[in-house]
Formats: structure tokens, sequence, C-alpha cells
């Protein structure tokens, strides 16, 4: 049969190719563009060095962004009120990419290198059997044939050694790292211990907040339809949305925006430390939350709050993209973000983003009917009424005996 594997150029997916050519597979390696710092052509050398028969490179940057960025900004979608979920945002883009190219070269089989403990496995295939039916998935790390061979980093090694599969010195950087245009992950090796201060240097994308300018950079950002259509930072603007996001990416790196660490749920049902950073990620939450308070009414907001928000993160984080409910959840979006038009004024300073300033031409804020100064909109008087019939049920809750 004929394999296309998620190849990432490390030692696991790397020992991963040479297992399956073993077992008697052809071996198409993939590898996806979603923004990652990688050296792609050195990858693809030691693909085909490991025998891989044909090599493919996706770059998927703009569909990323359009397809599973914008509805994330526009939803204000986060996970457990820390993760912005980088990763999983990448996850449908990746997939698709794959089964474009299973289908196109004849590609019975698809492989992965992902955990049997993680999230990622689980939205690999849920995205592969939802974009493709009969896929067939070969997951190692789920094969006891494998796992029993290679438990254990020495048995990895080994084999490579055989397979004359060049191996990088990773002593140096012992977590797992995930990277795209949105963010980056650490996790596992140091990290396991959630008590372990992440080493300064482990981060990558982000100067440390102490190190960062002690002269504070504004800039300004548009929102179109709850979209960022222009940032404007000194006398440089940018439009285009892959370009609109890697200014803001360098932005915030410059300023130390966007580090987390946290302790989170996966879908499986363990608990996993991890430390991300997702720098124009951070930036766009702060200023679309507050255009839309500037611009978006009172109970769609609530609403979208407690349905789209939460939803369309956990469709996200569980990997449960192509699905009828995804459909039906991001359907009410464009709904929601009609009137979030406007343009944020931010203040970057070390680690901090700080709305300065906001304005909109949509009629929603009513400065005269908003002031505490003067008479506008409605009578004062009109509030009494308000007050009492809310009031019906207090006083009826109300200690009858005493006063408090
Ligand atoms: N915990 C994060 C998530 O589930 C990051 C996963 C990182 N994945 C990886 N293959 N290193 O979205
Ligand atoms: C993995 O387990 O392969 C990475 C982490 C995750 O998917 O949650």
């Amino acid at each position: 049969g004929r394999v296309l594997l998620a190849y990432s150029g490390g030692l696991d997916t790397s020992c991963i190719l040479a297992w399956l050519i073993e077992e008697g597979y052809e071996v198409y390696a993939f590898m996806a563009d979603v923004g990652q710092e990688e050296d792609f052509e050195a990858a693809r050398v030691k693909a085909l060095k490991v025998g891989a028969k044909k090599f493919f490179l996706e770059d998927l940057k703009r569909e990323f962004v359009t397809e599973l960025i914008y509805p994330a900004v526009q939803a204000n979608c986060i996970y457990e009120n820390v993760y912005l979920l980088g990763t999983s945002l990448a996850r449908p883009v990746i997939a698709r990419g794959m089964m474009a190219i299973a289908d196109r070269e004849g590609c019975d089989f698809v492989s992965h290198g992902c955990t049997g403990k993680g999230n990622d496995q689980v939205r690999f295939e849920l995205a592969f059997y939802g974009l493709k039916p009969d896929i067939k998935v070969i997951a190692p790390w789920r094969i006891p044939a494998f796992y029993h061979r290679f438990a254990g980093r020495q048995a990895l090694l080994a084999f490579a050694a055989e397979k004359n599969i060049p191996v990088q010195q990773t002593a140096a950087k012992p977590w797992s790292t995930d990277e795209n245009l949105f963010h980056i992950s650490y996790e596992a090796g140091i990290l396991e211990d959630p008590n372990i201060t992440p080493p300064t240097d482990m981060w990558k994308l982000t100067t440390a907040p102490e190190d960062a300018p002690n002269t504070p950079e504004r800039i300004s950002i548009e929102f179109k339809a709850g979209l960022p259509v222009k940032v404007t930072a000194g006398d440089k603007t940018y439009t285009d949305p892959v370009d609109v996001f890697l200014a803001l990416n360098a932005l915030a790196r410059k300023h130390g925006i966007g580090r987390i660490d946290i302790v989170e749920n996966r879908f499986i049902g363990v608990k996993s430390r991890g430390c991300y950073e997702s720098p124009a990620a951070t930036i766009l939450r702060v200023a679309h939350m507050d255009i839309e308070g500037l611009t978006l009414d009172r109970n769609v907001r609530a609403l979208r709050d407690q349905f789209v928000t939460v939803e369309l993160s956990k469709i996200l984080y569980n990997g449960h993209w192509f699905t009828p409910e995804r459909e039906f959840v991001v359907s009410a979006i464009p709904a929601s973000q009609r009137t979030v038009n406007g343009v944020v004024r931010l203040k970057l300073y070390k680690g901090n983003v700080v709305v300065e300033g906001r304005f909109s031409d949509e009629g929603l804020y009513d400065a005269k009917e908003s002031s505490m100064d003067e008479l506008g909109g409605f009578e004062p008087t009109d509030t009494t009424g308000f007050i009492q019939i809310e009031s019906i049920r207090i006083k009826k809750w109300a200690p009858s005996d005493s006063c408090m």
C-alpha cells in the first residue's frame, strides 16, 4: 500500500518513515507550511534520504488565516480561559491538505507521529474521516508492535543509527514544540513537572517582557465585520490577511506580548502542562473584544459569549471541525459581527496590550445618551418605573423582621 506520512523532519517521524518502509509500505512524505520557522528544504532532503518516494510541501498559510484563525478571532475563541487554540486551529487545514494529496496521489493510507495520549491524534483522524471516510490511518504510537519496540528514546536513536537517519542534538531542548503562524506550544520533557519554571531561553517567538523596549509603541487596528482589515504602526500600514498577522506577530514579539503557562484538560481526559506564545493573537483578542464593547448589541453579545464562543472553542479543541455542529455554530458568526466596525488604538508595552481609545461610525454608542452631565434619549423619571418593576420580586425576598 501507499501511505502519506505527516512528516516533521524530526526523529519520531523519520523513524516512522523508515519503519513504514520496513513494514512494506511505499511512503510519500507530506509537510504543511502553516507559517512555522522551518528548513523545509532540509526536511525534503532528509525525507527522501530516509526513503520517501515523494515529498510534498503545501503552503496553507492563507487558508489557515482566513478560514480558521478569522472565525476564532471573530468569536473570541479561548480554551479553559487561557489557551488561544493555536495548535487546534492549524489541524483542519493540515488534514485537508493531506487528504487532497492522498486523493490525487492514490494513497489509501495516512500516517502521523502523534502520541496515543494527546489531542492531535484525535483532531487529525477525525478530520481525515470527515473529509475522506474510506481513508486508512496508521498511528504507530498506538500499534503495540511499534510502541513496544520503540519504548524509550534510546530504541528510537538506535533505530535511527541503523537506518542512517541524521539526528540533531536535542538534549538542549528537553520539550516538544508545535509551531505555526499563530503560535508555538511547548510541552513534555522537563515541563511535565508543572512547578518547573520554563528556562528563559525556551521562549522563541517573543522577547521577555522585562527585556522589551522601555518606550511604548502605539498602533491602531481597524475592524470590518469583526475582522482586522488594517493595521497601522508608525508610518506603515498592513491590509493583506497574512501580512496583518505577520506584522502583529513582529510587534508583539518586540514587546514581549502573548506568553502563557497553563495546566489544561486534554480531550481524552488527562491533564497536561503547556506553555504557549501567541503574539499577534493576543493583540487581536484585546482589540476585537474592545471594539465589540463599542459596537455590539448587549443581548447579541451575551448570546454569542454563551453559545458561539464556548461551543466553537470546544469544537476546535476537540477536533470537531468537519462536523455539522461546526457548520451550525460558525453560521451564527456573521450575524454577530455585522456591526463590529471601527478602529481601536493600542499601546504595546512590556508584555501588555493597553487600549487607549476607539471609534466607530456604528450608532450603538450615543455619547449624549450615556452622558452623566446631560439629559438625553429618555426621561430620568422613566427609570423610576423600571426600578420599581424590577424590585417587585426583590422586595418579596427581603427578610420581613429586620433590616439585615
Ligand atoms: N496542548 C495543545 C493542544 O492540544 C498543544 C498541542 C501541541 N501539539 C504537539 N504536537 N506538540 O492544542
Ligand atoms: C501529542 O501527544 O502527539 C502531542 C500533544 C497533543 O496532541 O496533545
